[in-house]
């Protein structure tokens, strides 16, 4: 476990490249906050880190974003905040392999219907800044963390 504070958005974005420069080659973060915690820009910071240089938009309506990495794979954004039932994301088509990241906000609405995170971030207001706890799921997450 980690624990960061985030004096402000540069901060936020100073992790999102940290955590890029480390990624495994798959890799599951669920992000956890409350709305303007700094999901989206923690998840913005990592995917510009990896290169994605188009517009990239929050995914509310659309519940998820691709984005295709240099290395033929792709990162998927998620934000589940407006899904109606976990079954939702059936209908996504979403392929586990096709995917090396996964950037997921809110996973709480999809319950046992996400893939399981390597890594856990939760992310909460504080004072002008923002706290955030990075947390470990599987060996992949440890190796992830120990690395940043
Ligand atoms: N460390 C920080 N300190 C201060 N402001 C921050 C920090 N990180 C991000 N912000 C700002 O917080 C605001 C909301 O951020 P963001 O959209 O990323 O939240 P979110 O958690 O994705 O919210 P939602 O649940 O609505 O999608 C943005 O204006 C962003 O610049
Ligand atoms: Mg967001």
């Amino acid at each position: 476990m980690m624990h960061l504070h985030l004096q402000d958005a540069a901060a936020t974005d100073a992790l999102g490249q940290r955590l890029a420069a480390q990624r495994p080659a798959h890799a599951v973060v669920h992000l956890y906050g409350d709305l303007g915690a700094g999901k989206s820009t923690l998840a913005r910071a990592l995917l510009r880190a990896l290169g994605v240089t188009g517009t990239i938009r929050s995914p509310t309506y659309t519940l998820v974003e691709r984005y295709p990495l240099a290395d033929g794979s792709e990162a998927w954004h998620l934000d589940l905040y407006r899904i109606g039932d976990p079954g939702e994301l059936d209908f996504l088509g979403l392929d586990e392999g096709a995917a090396s990241l996964w950037l997921v906000e809110w996973p709480q609405r999809a319950g046992a219907a996400l893939p399981p995170a390597d890594l856990r971030i939760d992310l909460a207001i504080d004072g002008h800044g923002r706290s955030a706890q990075l947390s470990a799921c599987s060996q992949a997450g440890k190796v992830w963390l120990a690395a940043i």
